[in-house]
């Protein structure tokens, strides 16, 4: 190779004396040689030197455990070293991608599922596999079981460990849904040998109010209830806590697992303050649970309502990012933004803009997301970093619009910028996905606790150490 005989040549070549051929011929000739063979790795490897985009699509795969029946396609991982020049992806073995006589490239499963923007797969449909989520979800719905740690009435904490009798209301009404929906369901075992995750059935909401805790209290109290369960059951030491999760909705919710660092890194914890940046958050391990503000029936005027505004948002100044929006948009004629007390209905609003914003504030959550999707708005995510609710099941880019921080002056072109076809799909998804961003006690089908039963599912742990 030429490299090699470039290598000798430097070595073997006798005109300098031995002194000046390893202080200064050697190393300049490795160096050469090194950087040759870097060069020769990057233009087999990479794509930049392809001068075109292969397409390619990159599903994410919905099933995180292995070895379970219901895993109905296989992944192929590629070989590093290939001279096709595709990325480095599991390639579902589902989907060849085939050239159709149209020129459009289809797959041959489900031909709708892509379409092609500017060269790349573009997936309109809100789920990144439809078929796999149906089928999967089939299988969770038959044989998915929790158990949870028993209380009984006259515990001392029964108002935080068993569920509210009351129907949840307010911005973390998520956290207390979930619990009362979860007991009565049939997800429940009463045998342990028989579940594939424990629930902590802890309250942080209700922790957080009561006088015995508060605050300051929550990371004791987690730490005794901890110690309380690995003492008296067996199953918290057999995984160090991995097939255990508890759920919660407000952020202080985070901060209360200091004492007990088993929960942090090796639970489930299924929050609605979930964000990449935030070190007690382990994307994957953790799930992102909605925030929704409870509503009961729709919205009169959803699909008949005339949306004249651009985007929408109101709320409080609580963090930079807000304050940026304020600061550039204040006066604007087509993105109406709104600091403190709405004078017209909020309902309104969300009903008469194309788009509405959700914009972090103290936390990448807020109900917004939820509240537009309600109003059939697409909302528009400017918060950086959030993990998004089922983003590992739903398409996020099919109904939602998310802008970085930095680019918040670009808003108004980047909203412009949107065709009325392709908006048009986005508020079509958006009255799709409505309904997985919406609680009912008793449950229904694909709402809200299945899907965060089906997150959890996805995260159940196949290997069980006895
Ligand atoms: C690269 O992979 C493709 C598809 O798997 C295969 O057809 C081709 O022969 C491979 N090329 C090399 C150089 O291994
Ligand atoms: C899931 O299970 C519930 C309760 O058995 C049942 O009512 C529902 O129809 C099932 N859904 C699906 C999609 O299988
Ligand atoms: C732990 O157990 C002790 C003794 O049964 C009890 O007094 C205490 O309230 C329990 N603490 C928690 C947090 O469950
Ligand atoms: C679990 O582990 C802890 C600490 O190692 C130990 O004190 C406790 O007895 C164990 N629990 C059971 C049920 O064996
Ligand atoms: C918005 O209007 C207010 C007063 O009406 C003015 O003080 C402010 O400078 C304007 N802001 C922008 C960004 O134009
Ligand atoms: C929606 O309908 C309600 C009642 O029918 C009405 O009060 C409200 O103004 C309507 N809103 C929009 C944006 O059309």
């Amino acid at each position: 190779m030429a490299n090699s005989s470039l290598l000798l040549y430097c070595l073997g070549h006798r005109r300098f004396s031995p002194s000046f051929r390893s202080f200064f011929f050697i190393p300049t000739c490795l160096a050469l040689f090194t950087s040759l063979i870097i060069i020769f790795y990057i233009s087999t490897t990479s794509i930049l030197f392809s001068g075109h985009l292969h397409p390619s699509t990159v599903r994410l795969k919905p099933h995180l455990s292995s070895g379970s029946s219901s895993n109905t396609q296989e992944n192929i991982p590629l070989p590093l070293h290939n001279d096709s020049k595709t990325p480095l992806v599991l390639f579902p073995r589902i989907s060849p991608l085939e050239k159709n006589d149209d020129g459009g490239y289809k797959s041959q499963r489900s031909s709708k599922l892509q379409s092609v923007f500017n060269g790349i797969y573009v997936n309109d449909e809100v789920f990144h596999d439809r078929d796999i989520f149906l089928e999967d979800y089939k299988q969770m719905n038959r044989s998915f079981k929790i158990y949870v740690y028993p209380h009984r009435r006259d515990d001392p904490f029964a108002n935080a460990l068993l569920p509210v009798d009351f129907e949840p209301g307010g911005n973390y009404a998520s956290e207390s849904y979930f619990k009362k929906i979860l007991m009565k369901s049939h997800f429940i075992t009463k045998d342990p040998t028989k579940a594939d995750l424990f629930f902590l059935p802890f309250s942080i909401a209700r922790l957080r109010h009561d006088p015995r805790i508060g605050v300051g209290g929550i990371q004791d109290f987690i730490r005794d209830y901890i110690f309380n369960i690995s003492h008296k059951y067996p199953y918290w030491n057999r995984t160090g806590g991995a097939d255990h999760f508890y759920v919660a909705c407000h952020s202080i919710g985070r901060s209360a697992m200091e004492k007990a660092e088993d929960v942090k890194f090796n639970a489930i914890q299924v929050v609605c303050s979930s964000s990449y940046f935030l070190s007690g958050h382990i994307a994957h391990k953790d799930a992102s649970l909605p925030q929704v503000w409870p509503r009961q029936e729709d919205p009169p005027n959803l699909t008949s309502s005339k949306r004249k505004k651009l985007a929408f948002f109101a709320g409080s100044i609580n963090s930079p990012v807000r304050e940026r929006l304020l600061q550039v948009w204040r006066n604007d004629s087509e993105i109406s933004v709104h600091f403190g007390r709405l004078t017209t209905p909020y309902a309104d609003k969300l009903l008469g803009s194309k788009f509405c914003l959700h914009v972090k504030g103290f936390e990448v959550n807020t109900a917004r997301i939820a509240d537009s999707l309600y109003y059939g708005c697409v909302p528009v995510i400017i918060a950086n970093h959030y993990d998004l609710p089922f983003t590992d099941v739903l398409n996020w880019k099919s109904f939602s619009v998310v802008v970085a921080t930095l680019d918040i002056p670009l808003l108004k072109k980047i909203l412009k910028a949107i065709s009325s076809n392709k908006y048009r799909m986005l508020q079509n998804n958006v009255l799709k996905v409505r309904k997985h961003f919406q609680w009912h006690v008793p449950p229904v089908d694909y709402d809200a606790f299945y899907m965060v039963i089906y997150e959890l599912w996805l995260r159940r742990s196949s290997v069980r150490v006895s």
